[in-house]
This record gives C-alpha cells, structure tokens and sequence, in this order.
C-alpha cells in the first residue's frame, strides 16, 4: 500500500487533502502535526483508524522526522509538506514561529528525505509572487520573479528556495506547487471569509482592513486537494506549478456577497485598520496545470461554494464557539 507523510495534516487544507485522500485513494497516511492553534483533531475524526495515524509532534524534530521518513520506503510513497505558520496577521505582531516551522522546518523535512531518497512535495502559496496592480494584464506564472512583502511569504519564499537549492544541488525528487487564496470548511476563524461568517453568525459586524479593494484569486480547499493529488501522481520531477480557479474577486465583494448570503445590507460593515504593507492584488494562471495534467477545478461559481461554507459554519457553532471571543480579542487589541 501506498504511504504518504502529510505534515500539518490536522490543519485547514492538510486535513482537507487527507480526507480526499481517504476518498479518492488506498494511501496509507501518517499525519504529523504540532498542533498548534491552528489545528483540530476534529478535522480528522472519524476516518479510518487503520488508514490514518495522527503523530502529534514538530517538524523541526530532526529525529522523530528522520524516523517517520524512514518508513517511507515503497516506490510511490512520498512526503507532502503543508505544516506552517500561515496568517500573515500572526506573522507582522510576532515573525519568529514563521521562521523557525517555515524555514527550519522546511530544511529538517529536507534533509531526512535526502538521507532516505523520498519523493517530497512542497505547498507553498501566491504570496511568493508579491503582489499585481488592479490593472495589470499580466497573472502569476511559474516564471514570475519572487517579491514577497511579509514576515509570512518571505518565510515561505524561503522555504521554496531551500527546496529547490535541494532539488538541484543533492538531487531530492521535488514537485512544488503554489496555490491561490483557500475557502472552506474547518478554516480557522481568524482568516478573512470564516471570520466574517461567524461574526454574522454571532450577532456581530463584517470587519473589513482599508478600502476593500484588494483582490484574491479563491479557490475551494477541495480543488487545492485534486490539484496536489494530481502533480503527486502526474507532475514532472523538479517542477513548479501554479494551482488557481480563475476566482479573482475584491474583498468588498466577498463580503457583499457573505451579507447577502446570510440575509443582511451589502453595505453595512466596519472599515478597520488595514494590515501594514497589504498585498493589493494576486492572480493566478494555472495554464501549466490544467494543460499539461489536465487538471481542473470541480467548484464552479464562488457564491454556491461559499452559500456550502456558511451553512457549514452554521452547522459546526460548537467548534468555532470556544475560539471566537479570544481570536476576536486579539483584532480588537490591533484596531481591527
Ligand atoms: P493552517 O494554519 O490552517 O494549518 C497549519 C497546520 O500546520 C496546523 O495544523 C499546525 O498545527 C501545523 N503546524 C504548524 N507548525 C508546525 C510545526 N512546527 N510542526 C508540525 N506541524 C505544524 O494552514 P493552512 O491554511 O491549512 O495552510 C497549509 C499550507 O498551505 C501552508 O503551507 C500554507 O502556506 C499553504 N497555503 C495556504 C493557503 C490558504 O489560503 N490558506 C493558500 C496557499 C498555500
Ligand atoms: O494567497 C494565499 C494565502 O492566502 C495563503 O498563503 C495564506 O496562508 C492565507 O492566510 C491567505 O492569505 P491572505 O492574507 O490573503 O488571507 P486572509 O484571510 O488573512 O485575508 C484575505 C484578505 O482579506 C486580505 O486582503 C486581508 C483582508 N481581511 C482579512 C481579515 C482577517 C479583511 O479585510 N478583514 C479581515 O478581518
């Protein structure tokens, strides 16, 4: 049976990408996760216990890595990495635990598979690119020079370095890919849409940063979970590739249409203090993927993917509940 090591698989998008897993595979799956803030072990609750173990530790842990590595041993078995820290916020109030999981992390991950010749994928973001003008005509491609803008994706830029610098100099079977702006169930609510959600839900205001004009290109976290399943089997050694859904819309916009959605005035929201150094815009074309691997998104239109989400939400009160005051102070404390 196929084996795979999904680090910060108990996250957002790692447990989304095991539980396709569960459905779309036979793969065996060890997840190693620290659980921090971020994660849930509900995420993971109730699949198969003889398919899924969860180790509960850090991936800046050069042993317990090099022991979890070393069981990877068959032909298709293969390390996919989406452990991080991963709220930009988080990463302007404190970068140390953004250097420490994005990059030495990262580089323990790598030497074990060096050590045991174990195919790794790498999950990176975007945000690597910096960011687009409203007007520019141009997306991100795989060849678009790195300009990230905050302590989260230059630590994630590093990362990408270090893989590569790996990839070339000793030779480790890589593929890399950088996705656009996930949504979905089991996001942390600290992140733009779930916040919003969950404010309304909550009896609360829509907090929106600055004028609302920045664009994301969104894409459901299931879409990201076909995409890395198909360059795990399909992708070509070495390569990068770009996964997006052509779902470019401003944050004003996602926020009419989450006030709409859940039977509120568009317009009756709170302008907050933007986030320092915002990234304006990001824009994927993921030509190279959808031609090459012929890979596709099965979300279509955004407000049915997001009308899911908020009756997901909705439904799940008893997970988010206990966060939300603490995650809301938290904002509050920065004028946000
Ligand atoms: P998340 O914050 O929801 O989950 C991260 C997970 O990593 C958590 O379960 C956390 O406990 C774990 N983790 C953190 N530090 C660790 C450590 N030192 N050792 C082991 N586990 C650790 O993040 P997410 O949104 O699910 O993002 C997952 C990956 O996808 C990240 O690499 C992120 O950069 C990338 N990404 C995210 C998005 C997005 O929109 N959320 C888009 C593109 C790429
Ligand atoms: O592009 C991929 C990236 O997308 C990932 O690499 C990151 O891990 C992920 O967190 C996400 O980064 P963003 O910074 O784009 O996402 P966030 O949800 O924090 O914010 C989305 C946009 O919404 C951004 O322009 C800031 C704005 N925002 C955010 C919050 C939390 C608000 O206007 N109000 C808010 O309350």
């Amino acid at each position: 049976m196929r084996r795979l090591l999904v680090t910060g698989g108990a996250g957002f998008i790692g447990s989304n990408f095991v539980r396709y897993l569960m459905e779309h595979s036979d793969a065996h799956v060890t997840v190693l996760d620290k659980m921090t803030y971020a994660a849930s072990r509900e995420s993971l609750a109730g699949l198969p216990a003889d398919r899924v173990e969860l180790v509960v530790g850090d991936i800046c842990d050069a042993v317990l890595v090099d022991q979890l590595v070393s069981r990877l041993s068959g032909e298709r078995d293969a390390l996919v990495h989406y452990a991080a820290e991963s709220h930009n916020d988080n990463s302007l109030h404190d970068p140390s635990p953004f250097i420490t999981t994005n990059i030495v992390g990262t580089f323990t991950l790598l030497e074990a598979v060096r050590r045991h010749g174990v195919r790794m994928h790498h999950i990176s973001t975007d945000e690597v690119y910096g960011d687009l003008e409203l007007d520019d005509p141009e997306r991100f491609t795989e060849s678009t020079p790195y300009r990230p803008s905050s302590p989260y994706s230059a630590s994630k830029a590093g990362a990408d370095h270090l893989v590569r610098a790996w990839a070339r100099s000793f030779g480790v079977p890589v593929t890399l890919s950088n996705c656009s702006n996930n949504y979905g169930p089991w996001q942390h609510i600290e992140k733009f849409i779930p916040r919003q959600i969950t404010n309304l839900l909550d009896g609360g205001r829509v907090k929106l940063y600055g004028s609302g004009r920045n664009v994301r290109d969104w894409i459901h976290a299931d879409d990201h979970s076909s995409a890395v399943w198909t360059i795990l089997n399909e992708g070509s050694i070495g390569q990068t590739y770009l996964i997006g859904a052509d779902g470019e819309l401003s944050n004003r916009q996602v926020i009419a249409l989450i006030l709409q959605q859940l039977g509120q005035d568009p317009d009756d929201f709170d302008h907050v203090t933007d986030r320092a150094g915002h990234d304006l815009r990001y824009a994927i074309d993921a030509s190279m993927l959808r031609t090459e691997l012929g890979w596709k998104p099965q979300f279509g239109a955004f407000e049915e993917g997001l009308a899911r989400t908020i009756d997901w939400y909705r439904d799940h009160r008893d997970w988010w509940a206990p966060q939300k005051a603490a995650t809301e102070a938290t904002y509050a404390a920065k004028g946000q």
